[in-house]
């Protein structure tokens, strides 16, 4: 099969590591990549879908997997379907589930799916005053995509308020706030679903669990995710059928009802509340640093299992994962969220068993030398029997990187301490829940 993966981060690098797992691969090539990939980047702009289709026509492209969100928000898919090109990755219509959250919230009433109380405004007068039923301090969530951008969790009406204003007015994040959903805020530990879907069946991976806040203990801003393991201790297998069907199978089931099947991986962020599971959001693709823990974890064809959802041919695959954990640590830039610093020299990367570094936000200079370019550089990946195994592996890995202008979260994985050797006081209750401060963001 010959494959063009679309994307060019750390969840880019895990998917050309995984399809270089398969016997069924002729060759691959990546547009547009980054060095930790360079013998199979491609100099191909993802915005040009007109030069997709036509490089995937000229080169007799089998599959392509588009990693993130925004092609496929924008129809690529569409486009690579309408030329008869396999795609894994939805259509723009399904794709709705990520880029419209004010969609994704009527779509999940519709649709049975529990989630917290929402609405949807355009008008500031009257989002402020819903606020009166669903509390002061609502999540305030940008409909369209904002690059990570787009969700403000306040701790003071004021904030609400502020930030109802500045999306609603452009100020904030442009087109993207015109319209802003409000959501009752929640509470309690959080879990990454992954659904792997061709329109009608669906396969679940492990879950993993993500860590959004830049600084140890979950403080400091939000980031696109600082460190990620899988699968998550205290979830089990019965746990996982029921949140698959209520969050993965439920979608799956209500966007083939609505006449948009949904094809591609489908990604549920849950929050385990008191009063039961809760949809936070969809995304329409593989979370990343999520993507680097899934993807190893299948220990059966991971091509076979992305071309027959391609295909809608799921129905004839069997679907393996291993027993093993792997832990992600995320290498960052200093100044990262909110102002990374680009061009921080890469030192020589570490090896060793059960390690591998992905590369993320990484270029090389004039002069040749590998650079950060971004605010998430590298992804620490260590693989062993046990969280604490995997995390000491990613986290002996970190210490021969950081410095110099790069940190990592020196607590990935704190909640469930008693598995790891990183940290000493949580509990190991489901998802590590003691005193989680997580909310739906
Ligand atoms: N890990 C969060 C995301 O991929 O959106």
């Amino acid at each position: 099969m010959d494959v063009l993966i679309i994307g060019s981060g750390g969840r880019e690098h895990a998917l050309v590591n995984a399809v270089l797992r398969s016997d069924l691969l002729t060759s691959v090539r990546v547009a547009p990549g980054n060095p930790g990939m360079s013998p199979h980047n491609l100099a191909l702009d993802p915005q040009d879908h007109e030069a997709v289709v036509a490089y995937c026509l000229e080169s007799d492209i089998d599959l392509v997997i588009v990693g993130p969100e925004v092609p496929l928000v924008a129809g690529l898919a569409d486009s690579l379907t309408a030329a008869g090109i396999a795609c894994f990755g939805p259509s723009a219509a399904a794709a709705q589930l990520e880029g419209s959250k004010a969609f994704t919230r009527e779509f999940a009433a519709r649709n049975g799916i529990p989630g917290p109380r929402s609405m949807a405004f355009a008008n500031a007068d009257l989002a402020i005053a819903w606020l009166d039923v669903v509390g002061d301090t609502a999540v305030v969530k940008a409909d369209g995509l904002a690059a990570g951008k787009g969700v403000v969790v306040p701790s003071t009406l004021a904030e609400t308020e502020a930030a109802i204003t500045e999306m609603l007015t452009g100020q904030a994040i442009g087109d993207a706030g015109r319209v802003v959903v409000l959501e009752e805020q929640m509470s309690g530990p959080e879990i990454s679903l992954f659904g792997i879907s061709d329109g009608k069946d669906y396969v679940t991976l492990a879950p993993a669990q993500d860590h959004k806040r830049v600084g140890a203990g979950d403080t400091g801003p939000n980031t696109g995710g600082m460190g990620a393991f899988a699968p998550v201790p205290g979830i089990d297998d019965a746990t996982i059928k029921d949140l698959s069907d209520q969050f993965i199978g439920a979608a799956i089931r209500g966007m083939a009802a609505e006449g948009n099947p949904y094809v591609g991986v489908l990604y549920a962020g849950l929050m385990l509340t008191e009063n039961g599971p809760r949809l936070v959001e969809y995304n329409c693709r593989f979370g990343d640093p999520e993507a680097q823990v899934i993807l190893p974890l299948i220990s059966s064809d991971p091509l076979e299992l992305m071309a027959a959802a391609a295909n809608h041919g799921l129905a004839d695959v069997e679907v393996s994962q291993s027993t093993d954990t792997l832990a992600n640590v995320v290498v960052a830039a200093e100044g990262y969220p909110a102002n990374p610093t680009r061009g921080i020299p890469i030192p020589k990367l570490p090896e060793g068993p059960g390690l591998s570094v992905l590369h993320a936000g990484t270029v090389r200079d004039e002069e040749g030398t590998l650079v950060s370019s971004g605010g998430r550089v590298l992804n620490v990946v260590g693989r062993g029997p046990d969280l604490a195994s995997a995390l000491q592996i990613a986290n002996e890995g970190v210490a021969q990187i950081v410095g110099n202008g790069l940190f990592a979260r020196p607590d990935i994985g704190w909640r469930h301490a008693s598995n790891t050797s990183t940290h000493s006081a949580a509990t190991n209750d489901l998802a590590g829940t003691n005193d989680m401060e997580s909310s739906n963001e």
